[in-house]
């Protein structure tokens, strides 16, 4: 009953890290790590989905499954389009996967890679791999792009005890040259792992694009466990450096995103340039539980993908993320509300019924007091809340899932998660997104992010808006409720 419909599952077997996300004719491909036996870690593999929305994704054949002793840890795929490797075949570029071969007979990881002719159907270890061993039992997630400044491939790649990202540089990706490191830095807390390096524009700037560097840390997150954390900087094709005040403490470090279910978080490769966004998803779990979220026979879901920008703020550059547009061919009919005081707001949003438990909700308050509590509540079926709130004094917002349905499976999925907002002209825009058993919050058109898993007792969803209290008597200036459309076809029973 917690499938998620609008969201990518895997069909009957455990989901970590998204991999190798690349687009090659039309498709967008999602790897992703996993076990083809059983619904827990191990056996790690590469499966595979292809989308041409990123909305709707069919499931193919196991791309890349353990083999010899070696298993398939996460990477990234790219479109070699100069076929440097020399893979290519009949004048069409070959799709080429870097990955982290992660030995179980002995304390050893290295880069692998391997190559496919067939639209990423069927693909084949290289013959001469590894093709990056530095003897380490940790090193690993190795994220790939082409830089043209220098004419070569760059690697990302964490050496997670180390809190160190590491660069390479290699003309055929097959042969890789050490280029700098960077870190520790930001959050160091826990294991630094699958970094990205990628251009991010920022919004209303038609200058050069800044650097971010993602680095996913294994535990020390704000709202605990795992998490995903991001510099902003320069790249000159050899080394990284930071505009992120690098203060080695947690308050120091940038998150993109302040829920509990958000980790293992990287970028699409060769989105083509007439598209122009950035896109990135991530794994919707936390290492702190995911192996015992109580679903059957499949477990774990990714987060919607997301566009990514910076935006300028008082305090420097900040990522801020959009759920990306095709998912708005999923709304139903728009229900929508103009301005109306808090309590006209309120009657006017519980009397909506979303059955199915899908929906989009965009609500924006406007002339928000400097003080008080916002509260908005999503109702799951008969037995549920989950409290999304806004301490204005705080300037912080809320999300509480301590009441949303089960939670026993593990002490640490209960709780409270709180993230920093700043209130533009007194004006607070939330953009929720809810599934069967996850809500992803946007809040100030993407400037923070919040996705928490939820599994509600009962189904069907209905939101409630609480009108008293000072904060509560500002008026709402616009809500839109969208039923939105599963994507998938459902999968066991309407009911838990
Ligand atoms: C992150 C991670 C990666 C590793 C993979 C193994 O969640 O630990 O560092 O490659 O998962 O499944």
């Amino acid at each position: 009953p917690w499938r998620p419909q609008f969201h990518a599952t895997p069909p009957d077997t455990w989901m970590n890290d998204p991999n190798g996300m690349v687009v090659f004719e039309g498709e967008y491909h999602l790897f992703y790590q996993n076990n083809p036996y059983g619904n827990r870690w191990g056996h790690m593999s590469w499966a595979h989905a292809v989308s041409r929305d990123l909305v709707h994704w069919e499931h193919l054949p196991l791309a890349l499954a353990e083999e010899n002793g070696v298993m398939i840890f996460s990477g990234s795929a790219v479109v070699d389009w100069k076929n440097t490797t020399g893979f290519g075949r009949d004048g069409r570029p070959p799709m080429v996967a870097i990955y982290t071969g992660h030995h179980t007979g002995r304390p050893l990881q290295n880069q692998h890679i391997a190559y496919s002719t067939d639209r990423g159907r069927t693909w084949t270890k290289f013959a001469g791999n590894p093709v990056l061993d530095i003897g380490e039992a940790d090193f690993r997630d190795p994220k790939v792009f082409w830089h043209e400044g220098t004419g070569r491939w760059v690697m990302a790649v964490a050496w997670p005890p180390k809190r160190m990202v590491r660069f390479y540089g290699s003309p055929d990706l097959k042969v890789w040259t050490h280029l700098s490191d960077f870190g520790p830095a930001g959050s160091t807390e826990g294991i630094w792992e699958c970094p990205d390096l990628v251009p991010v524009t920022v919004e209303g700037r038609r200058s050069a694009a800044p650097w971010v560097l993602v680095v996913n840390v294994g535990s020390g997150a704000p709202a605990g466990g795992s998490g995903t954390q991001y510099f902003v900087g320069d790249f000159d094709g050899t080394r990284f450096t930071t505009r992120t005040p690098a203060t080695g403490t947690q308050p120091g470090a940038l998150w993109a995103d302040f829920g509990r279910d958000f980790y293992a978080a990287v970028t699409w490769s060769d989105v083509p340039p007439r598209d122009g966004r950035r896109l990135w998803i991530g794994w919707m779990s936390n290492w702190t539980y995911a192996n015992e979220v109580p679903t059957q026979p499949w477990r774990s879901a990714m987060t919607v993908p997301r566009s990514l920008t910076l935006r300028e703020t008082p305090a420097g550059l900040r990522l801020v993320q959009q759920p990306v547009r095709e998912l708005q061919t999923l709304r139903g009919r728009r229900e929508h509300l103009g301005r109306s005081p808090g309590t006209r707001a309120a009657r006017w949003l519980q009397a909506r019924q979303i059955p199915n438990g899908l929906a989009e909700l965009d609500i924006t308050w406007d002339r928000v007091p400097g003080s008080g509590k916002l509260v908005l509540r999503a109702v799951h079926g008969f037995t549920g809340t989950t409290e999304i709130s806004a301490d204005l004094d705080a300037g912080e917002l809320r999300l509480d899932r301590t009441r949303s349905g089960r939670s026993e499976f593990s002490p640490h999925f209960a709780g409270v998660h709180r993230a920093p907002i700043r209130l533009t002209d007194g004006r607070l825009r939330l953009q929720i997104l809810a599934d069967v058993s996850s809500l992803e919050v946007f809040a100030q058109d993407g400037e923070t992010v919040l996705t928490d898993l939820v599994l509600p007792e009962s189904p069907g969803l209905r939101w409630e808006l609480e009108a008293h209290g000072d904060a509560n008597k500002a008026s709402v200036a616009s809500i839109s409720l969208w039923p939105l459309a599963a994507a998938m076809p459902r999968i066991g029973l309407d009911t838990p």
